[in-house]
């Protein structure tokens, strides 16, 4: 679900035209929806509304700090994975005090800023951090709250990069491991046991494997409420979106534009399928999405620069590249490509959308039905506010996109685009060399 439709010819966001956009701010840009962003939130909220729900925006999934700041007025808090993560959140202008601390490496600096920030509760992922968060803790004369992530072992059914939940996976503590840690946590002095938490993996489109992790690991979190008294179960995040849109499949609706096999999991499904599971558990649930809160509400503008015909194939060569968005490259991931003026006139192409960047891998779609556009032409690429932008990088010296946000008919260009001036600015030649 999304706030991106043609009207008239044009592609707009809210009653944004993106052509607008991508004439002031230049491109390759990335555009986001104020209103997808709260509907979906409102929309996840109201199928749990049944338990004490917690929303913890996964902030990796997009940290733009106005993105941030759209969530935490919308009463979500965050699952944070690094110092800078925090930072942020605390540059938005929100503050950390109902959101966690996870990953599996932690640093002692990034411990204390948590600490000193009033985390809610830190994911702990093995004994070691746990000694370690323990012994900060002490050192700073407070007690850290902790929830211990349990990896039920059970297969999510998702890319084999985003599966987190399986025992050779580098996440969680093993379930028959988990009532050892609580007991050595609750031994700690500094340490104060608060919850436990799950996560099995990303982009989930059926709600099976959930249903089974969440039984695993709630028949523990009911044992650790009598034994430890904790307050809270922490389902994770990983709700699937839909990347093939009906914008340009034509199909009735997003729905439909799905392969029977690949629909994704609505949030109402989510609920009704775990609603039953948490309610008789009464505990706080948290829960931390990333990829379906902002993952439909955002697309990368980028511009035609050439239509390259080749012996084997046709190359639709675009100005954004595999630095603004790595996941078609690193996941093999489908994003829909739409023309943001639509003429229905124009011939059919079938091409490879590429970027410029020195490599095969640098490829957006492949043999991909479109129609023909020419040089300086804007498209978008649907689908890309989730994991777009942060995993954005340098690659051949080609600076950071700009974003802009809109809502309604109002927008902003939320973060500039980066200069060359600043990409080399922590740069310098060494004496030895001059
Ligand atoms: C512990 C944890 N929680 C939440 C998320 C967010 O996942 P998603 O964006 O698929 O909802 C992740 C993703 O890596 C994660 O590792």
């Amino acid at each position: 679900m999304h706030h991106f439709r043609y009207a008239g010819s044009n592609l707009h966001c809210e009653s944004v035209d993106l052509a607008e956009v991508a004439r002031l701010y230049g491109t390759p840009t990335y555009v986001y929806s104020a209103a997808t962003m709260a509907d979906n939130y409102n929309r996840l909220a109201q199928s749990l509304a049944g338990v004490d729900l917690r929303i913890c925006f996964a902030a990796k999934a997009n940290s733009t700090l106005a993105v941030l700041r759209h969530f935490a007025n919308l009463g979500a808090a965050f699952d944070l994975v690094s110092g800078g993560e925090i930072r942020r959140v605390l540059a938005a202008g929100a503050d950390v005090r109902g959101s966690v601390f996870a990953g599996i490496g932690k640093t002692e600096a990034e411990l204390e800023l948590a600490l000193q920030s009033g985390i809610y509760s830190f994911h702990v992922e093995s004994e070691p951090e746990l000694a370690r968060i323990n012994h900060v803790a002490g050192r700073l004369g407070v007690k850290a709250p902790v929830a211990i992530r349990v990896n039920p072992d059970v297969d999510a059914h998702t890319h084999a990069k985003i599966t987190t939940g399986k025992s050779y996976n580098k996440f969680g503590v093993p379930l028959k491991a988990a009532p050892a840690a609580y007991e050595a946590a609750a031994k700690m002095k500094n340490i104060q046991v608060r919850g436990v938490q799950m996560h099995i993996g990303a982009q989930l489109t059926a709600a099976a494997p959930l249903i089974e992790a969440v039984e695993t690991v709630g028949a523990l979190a009911a044992e650790l409420k009598t034994q430890y008294g904790i307050q809270y179960f922490s389902i994770g995040g990983g709700i699937g979106i839909v990347y093939r849109d009906a914008l340009a499949s034509g199909a009735a609706s997003w729905w439909e534009a799905q392969p029977a096999d690949q629909r994704p999991l609505t949030p109402e499904a989510y609920g009704a399928a775990l609603l039953p599971l948490l309610q008789p558990l009464g505990l706080k649930i948290l829960l931390e999405p990333g990829r379906y809160l902002v993952g439909n509400a955002g697309v990368l503008l980028t511009r035609v620069e050439h239509l390259k015909r080749g012996a084997a194939k046709n190359f639709l060569v675009v100005d954004a590249a595999m630095n603004d968005l790595i996941r078609p490259a690193m996941y093999d991931a489908y994003h829909e490509i739409v023309p943001l003026h639509r003429d229905t006139t124009r011939r059919a192409l079938v091409a490879d959308v590429v970027g410029p960047i020195c490599e095969s891998g640098d490829c957006f779609a492949h043999d991909r039905q479109l129609q023909e556009v020419g040089e300086g032409e804007f498209m978008a690429l649907m689908s890309g506010g989730a994991y777009g932008r942060v995993m954005a990088s340098r690659y051949n010296t080609r600076g950071l996109p700009a974003e802009v946000l809109v809502q309604g008919s109002a927008f902003e260009l939320v973060t500039a685009r980066e200069t060359f001036e600043q990409m080399i600015a922590g740069e310098k030649i060494p004496a030895f060399l001059k």
